[in-house]
């Protein structure tokens, strides 16, 4: 008998009604049916148990470009692992996604994170991704500080961490194409004002207390603007030591 998938706990009574009555018409079709109604169970498998995240995050976890929400398939597994304990324990602050994962065990966030990182789909087209007011000398800025950087300001090139495709690094280093610009800049702003912190030393606190205002709002409009190139991966690990100490590079999340 198949069984049905929305009848959880919590679920509204018609569908538990519905639920009996589709029981009750298996039971009277099956031959010889002596066996009492079963329970109506919703199956337990990690992605049925993960379906409350793509209420946000986008079915299976690739968010809209628009908007604020980050998209969370296909990204390293053990960024996404310690960013599940970042929000957990406090490192990062969003009420939902605390809610979300208080009291979850490591081996339970290490497992979402494998599930979501795992996920091989392909980015929504540049279409959705372009169409940002930002002025040509402002993505000009934005280019040439995610490419080359500015050593005058100390800044090191995004690519330099983030992959020479910025589609992120092995083993913990996110992409950032894709991403929406709202995000992107609100995260440079919670690494200024310490309301996101990464493993110490946080080379990302430190790089963003070095970027001008104008200049996060540009690196940020040019990332959003860019069309996510196909079959965007992240970078294999790397060999030499990155422009600046980072935590978690040096120590991913196991
Ligand atoms: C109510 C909406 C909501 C739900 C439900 C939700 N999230 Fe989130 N999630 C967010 C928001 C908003 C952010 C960005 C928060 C910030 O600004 O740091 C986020 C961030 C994340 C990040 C960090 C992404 C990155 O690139 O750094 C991960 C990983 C994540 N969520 C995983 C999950 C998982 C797994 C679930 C299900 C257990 C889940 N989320 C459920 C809203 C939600
Ligand atoms: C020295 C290495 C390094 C450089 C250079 C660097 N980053 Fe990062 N970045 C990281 C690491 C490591 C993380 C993951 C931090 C964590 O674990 O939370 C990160 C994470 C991020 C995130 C969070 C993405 C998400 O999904 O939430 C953003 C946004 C970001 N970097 C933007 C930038 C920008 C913009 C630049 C260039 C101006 C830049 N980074 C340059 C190392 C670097």
């Amino acid at each position: 008998m198949r069984r049905r998938r929305n009848s959880a706990p919590g679920g509204s009574g018609a569908a538990v009604v519905r639920g009996l009555l589709a029981s009750v018409v298996c039971a009277a079709s099956s031959v010889g049916a002596a066996a009492p109604l079963e329970p109506v169970q919703v199956p337990d498998t990690l992605a049925q148990r993960l379906q409350p995240c793509m209420a946000c995050h986008g079915t299976e976890g690739r968010a809209s470009p628009q908007g604020y929400l980050p998209r969370i398939a296909g990204k390293p597994a053990a960024y996404l692992f310690q960013q599940l304990l970042n929000f957990r324990d406090g490192r990062r602050s969003n009420s939902a996604m605390a809610g979300f994962l208080a009291l979850q065990r490591d081996d339970y966030l290490r497992e979402m994170a494998g599930y979501f990182a795992a996920l091989d789909l392909p980015y929504p087209g540049p279409a959705q991704t372009t169409g940002v007011a930002a002025s040509p000398a402002e993505l000009a800025r934005g280019a040439q500080l995610a490419h080359r950087g500015d050593p005058a300001r100390g800044l090191p090139a995004c690519s330099a961490c983030h992959g020479s495709a910025l589609g992120g690094m092995l083993p913990a280093v996110p992409g950032l194409l894709g991403l929406p610009r709202d995000y992107l800049i609100a995260q440079l702003g919670a690494w200024q004002t310490g309301q996101r912190h990464a493993t110490a030393p946080d080379c990302m606190a430190e790089l963003s207390r070095r970027l001008a205002p104008e200049d996060a709002s540009a690196v940020a409009s040019w990332l959003a603007a860019q069309p996510v190139p196909p079959g965007l991966k992240a970078a294999a690990t790397r060999t030499t030591a990155a422009p600046l100490a980072c935590g978690s590079i040096e120590r991913p999340a196991r």
